[in-house]
């Protein structure tokens, strides 16, 4: 295997005030890298005392109720306590708390030149492990020939060293993998890549993408996509433990990192789609924090929420301990009533809640871990004054709504705080240029992609074309009036929309990419970029297999290598 120059061919605007790209060793400015391996050491240092912090916490709780370790209780507590303050401390302590690999583990296999890789490997299996996924950490080095083949799941996390190579422990995987199982041979497993990098560096995490290249000609199947982390940017590491909360099955893990949330207000909530056979969509929109300076934000861009627990679920733990809610504590450096600050908080399984009866409030919050956060989206740009969404709501097998989307659709009340962060998604820019844009999705990605026509109309770009799906025309035509108006004003060149319960010849997206294969052909040799916004699960792929059968595998490969195919599927 080769490690291609993965820098970009599609320009993507650059952050104002980006460094130059250059080597450290070419004469670098020393003073930046110092800068740069600080912040590093901020997150790391960041988790480490928040796992300080909540091991206290799992210590006490261990005394409260020792005969639960396997619990979700557990998991949040266990997982924050014991491997979060290991991170850059304990390593070899923490390898021995993972037990004996297991066959059908997880596998998380790292490639490190330094050692954050190893670092956040082992943070990974621990999480996993916490939330009863069986996992193993391992070297690239220690994965002997033929193991991946009968591996089942796999997350890799590597770093990229040099000069868009490979660190030493995977000099030798290519010639020893590719031996192992030839194109195609990987069909059954499942994957997904953490690739630490720096884009100082002209070539951006290069071996993550050499290695994201390779599994895509074994045929093996991405559980997501893969995630680039630039110098330790804890944003990224916090998508990629939402990856792990969504692998490990609803078990809710604090977050590694916890956003800096601002509060934003909901400012208006529309239900989408009524009458439709699928769940309620809502449209949102919020109004930025007051007194603060304008936020800003590119399409492609992501909203990190901070949810809330429902009233009624507050009011089922105040009821179940005994408290007042109305008693005053501090919660994350504020003065908080105490109904305010549980429903910021993981709520613990019955007998572990039952256990803490009796425990001081200000205690209580101290030792219940943050809930986690959900990631949306956004659907419009800075210049429409408000942050918009277009949120699905999830409701569980027992009736339950989603943490988030729960939070979102029905509990926060209109005018309520939202805390809310943005990401920067560098991977779902815009294209800089005036390229043709394709745009495909389905359900809620239509947000991302909104805020890519938004942007384009802005800048006065129209080759445009959206290939878009949901379920009935009747009742699930999202933004349809906006669209149409695109589409009559030209913004739009193209516009096909698919459902795929009102009969006709084309059921899905994907079917839509078939049919249209000569213009799309046509449009990708004019220069075309494809973007891909809405679901893993049915679209992504069906959509990925159709481009590849239109385009050609190895065609739809160079695209993704060059930039010009990206996408943000959940
Ligand atoms: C980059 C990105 C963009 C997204 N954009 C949107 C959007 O625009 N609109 C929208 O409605 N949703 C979007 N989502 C999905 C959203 O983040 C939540 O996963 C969804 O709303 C369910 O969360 P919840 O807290 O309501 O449900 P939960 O209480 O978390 O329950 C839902 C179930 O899904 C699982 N789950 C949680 N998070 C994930 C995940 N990230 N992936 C897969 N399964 C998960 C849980 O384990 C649980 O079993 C996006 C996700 C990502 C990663
Ligand atoms: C000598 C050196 C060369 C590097 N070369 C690249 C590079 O070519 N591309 C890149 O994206 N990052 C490069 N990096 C950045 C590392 O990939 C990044 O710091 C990563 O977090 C290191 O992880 P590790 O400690 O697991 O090796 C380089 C770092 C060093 C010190």
């Amino acid at each position: 295997m080769t490690t291609p120059d993965s820098a970009s061919s599609l320009p993507i605007d650059a952050p104002a005030g980006a460094p130059p790209r250059r080597h450290p060793a070419d004469g670098a400015d020393g003073a930046d890298s110092t800068r740069r391996a600080a912040r590093r050491l901020r997150v790391l240092r960041a988790a480490t005392a928040l796992g300080a912090a909540a091991g206290l916490a799992g210590i006490a709780l261990g005394f409260l109720a020792p005969s639960r370790a396997g619990m979700a209780a557990g998991v949040a507590l266990a997982y924050l306590g014991l491997s979060t303050a290991v991170i850059g401390r304990h390593r070899a302590r923490l390898a021995r708390a993972l037990p004996a690999p297991r066959e059908g583990a997880t596998l998380v296999i790292y490639a490190s030149q330094s050692g954050f890789g190893g670092q956040v490997a082992q943070h990974t299996a621990q999480a996993l492990q916490d939330a009863g996924v069986p996992a193993q950490c391992l070297s690239f080095d220690q994965v002997e020939a033929g193991r991946l083949a009968r591996c089942p799941q796999v997350l890799f996390v590597v770093s990229t060293t040099g000069e868009g190579d490979a660190p030493d422990s995977a000099a030798g995987f290519a010639r020893r993998l590719s031996a192992a199982a030839g194109a195609g041979g990987l069909r059954e497993l499942r994957y997904g890549i953490l690739a630490l990098g720096d884009r100082s560096y002209a070539s951006f995490c290069a071996f993550g993408h050499a290695l994201s290249a390779w599994l895509q000609r074994q045929h093996a199947q991405a559980l997501f996509d893969m995630v680039e982390v630039d110098n330790g940017d804890s944003g990224a590491l916090r998508h990629w433990q939402n990856h792990l909360s969504a692998l490990g099955g609803g078990v809710e893990i604090a977050d590694w990192d916890k956003p800096r949330y601002a509060d934003w207000q909901l400012a208006e909530r529309r239900l989408l789609n009524a009458g439709s056979p699928g769940a309620p969509a809502f449209h949102l929109a919020l109004a930025p924090p007051a007194g603060a300076p304008a936020p800003g934000w590119q399409a492609g861009d992501i909203a990190e929420i901070g949810p809330r627990l429902s009233p009624a679920e507050v009011a089922r733990v105040l009821g179940k301990l005994r408290l007042d809610g109305a008693t005053p504590v501090r919660c994350d450096g504020v003065d908080a009533t105490l109904a305010q600050a549980l429903a910021t908080r993981i709520v613990l399984p019955e007998p572990h809640l039952a256990a803490l009866a009796g425990v001081a409030p200000q205690r209580l919050v101290d030792t219940l871990p943050p809930l986690p956060h959900r990631e949306y989206s956004i659907a419009s740009l800075p210049a429409d004054g408000r942050l918009e969404l277009l949120v699905r709501q999830t409701r569980h097998d027992d009736g339950r709504l989603g943490l988030a989307s729960g939070w979102l659709t029905e509990h926060a009340a209109p005018g309520a705080a939202i805390a809310l962060r943005i990401r920067a998604n560098r991977g779902f820019h815009p294209p800089a240029d005036d390229r043709p844009l394709i745009l495909i999705g389905n359900g809620t990605g239509l947000a991302g992609l909104r805020a890519h026509l938004k942007a384009r109309a802005a800048a006065g770009r129209h080759r445009n074309w959206l290939l878009f799906g949901e379920r009935t025309a009747q009742h699930d035509a999202f933004h349809h009036d906006e669209l149409a108006a695109w589409r009559a004003g030209g913004v739009l060149e193209r516009m096909d929309l698919v459902y795929s319960r009102d009969g006709g010849a084309l059921r899905y997206v994907q079917d839509a990419v078939r049919a249209h294969a000569g213009t799309l052909r046509e449009w990708v040799q004019d220069g075309a970029a494809i973007y891909v916004c809405g679901s893993l699960k049915g679209m992504a792929g069906g959509v990925s297999d159709a481009l590849a059968e239109v385009l050609g595998e190895e065609a739809l490969l160079r695209l993704g290598e060059e930039g010009r195919y990206r996408r943000d599927v959940y």
